[in-house]
C-alpha cells in the first residue's frame, strides 16, 4: 500500500475510534467478558511482573488493561490515537499517566523512546485494527529496555476473524485464511458504527517480528470453562476452540 492510501486509511481508523469512543468504554468499562476470560489471564501470566517494571499499554482504549497492571504494581503508560478513549481512561485512572499517540507514526513513537524506555511493551487486541504494523514493530527495539519483553494478543487469526462464519452448530467454518483483507464490520453486539479490521495470517506478524530480530518465548491459546461464558456467546458451544491468542517477544541477542 503507498503511504497516501496508508494515511487516509488510518485518517478513517482515527474517526471511526473517536466516535465509539464513550460506547465502547461503557461497554468494556474494566474489561468485558471477553477480555476477562480469553485476554487477561494470559497477559498477566506472560508480563511476570515482580513490581516495579516500566510498562507501556499501546492502543491502551479506556485503560481496562492499564489499571490491572497498576493493581499489580506496574507503572503504565497508556497510549492510544483516539482523544475520547484517552479521555475515558484519564476519568476512569487519574493515577495512570496516558497519552496520545499513534502506533503507525515513526515520529511520536521514536520521542517516546527518547524519554522512556519500557520492561514491557503490551498490545492488547489492537494490531488488526492498523492498517500498518511496521512502523510499531520498528520502533521496539528503542521502546524497550534490554531483555524487556513485547506482548500481544489479538482475535485468534485463524478462528476468529471476519473470514470465519460461525455455522455449522458448534463449529467454524474458516474461509481464505492466507489472504490479507481489510473488512467494515462491528465486532461486539450492539456496537454503534462499524470499524475497519485488517486481517492478516499469523505468519505476517510472527515473520515480521522475526525480521526485526525478535524470537518469541511465550505462547498462549486460551480455552475456558464454557460455564464461565454469558448464554449468549458463540463461544460457549465452541469450548475447545480459542477465539484469542496471545505471544511474547524478546529480543534474541538478549536471549
Ligand atoms: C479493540 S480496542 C482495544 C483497546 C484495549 N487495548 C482493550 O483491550 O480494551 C483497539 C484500540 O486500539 C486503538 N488503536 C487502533 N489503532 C491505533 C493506532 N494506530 N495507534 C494507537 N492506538 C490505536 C483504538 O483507539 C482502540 O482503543
Amino acid at each position: 500500500m503507498i503511504d497516501k492510501e496508508m494515511n487516509e486509511l488510518e485518517k478513517q481508523c482515527q474517526k471511526i475510534w473517536d466516535e465509539l469512543g464513550s460506547w465502547w468504554d461503557s461497554s468494556v468499562m474494566d474489561g468485558d467478558y471477553f477480555h476477562q476470560a480469553f485476554v487477561f489471564p494470559s497477559i498477566v501470566k506472560l508480563l511476570e511482573l515482580q513490581g516495579g517494571e516500566l510498562i507501556l499499554d499501546a492502543g491502551c482504549g479506556n485503560g481496562a488493561l492499564s489499571r490491572l497492571i497498576h493493581q499489580r504494581g506496574g507503572e503504565v503508560l497508556g497510549v492510544d490515537f483516539s482523544s475520547s478513549l484517552i479521555k475515558q481512561a484519564q476519568e476512569r485512572s487519574p493515577d495512570i499517566q496516558y497519552k496520545h499517540i499513534s502506533l503507525t507514526d515513526t515520529t511520536s513513537l521514536l520521542e517516546l523512546s527518547k524519554s522512556k524506555q519500557f520492561d514491557r511493551v503490551v498490545c492488547s487486541m489492537v494490531l488488526h485494527d492498523m492498517p500498518t504494523v511496521t512502523p510499531f514493530f520498528k520502533s521496539l527495539r528503542t521502546l524497550l529496555k534490554p531483555n524487556g519483553y513485547f506482548i500481544f494478543s489479538l482475535p485468534h487469526p485463524c478462528f476468529n476473524s471476519p473470514s470465519v462464519q460461525f455455522e455449522p452448530k458448534a463449529c467454524l467454518t474458516i474461509r481464505d485464511y492466507q489472504d490479507q483483507t481489510m473488512v467494515k464490520m462491528r465486532s461486539k453486539p450492539g456496537q454503534p458504527i462499524e470499524q475497519l479490521v485488517f486481517h492478516r495470517p499469523i505468519q505476517t506478524y510472527f515473520n515480521l517480528l522475526i525480521a526485526e530480530g525478535m524470537v518469541m518465548n511465550g505462547f498462549e491459546e486460551p480455552c475456558v470453562d464454557p460455564k464461565i461464558l454469558p448464554e449468549e456467546s458463540l463461544w460457549r458451544e465452541r469450548s475447545r476452540i480459542p477465539p484469542a491468542l496471545i505471544s511474547r517477544w524478546i529480543f534474541a541477542n538478549k536471549l
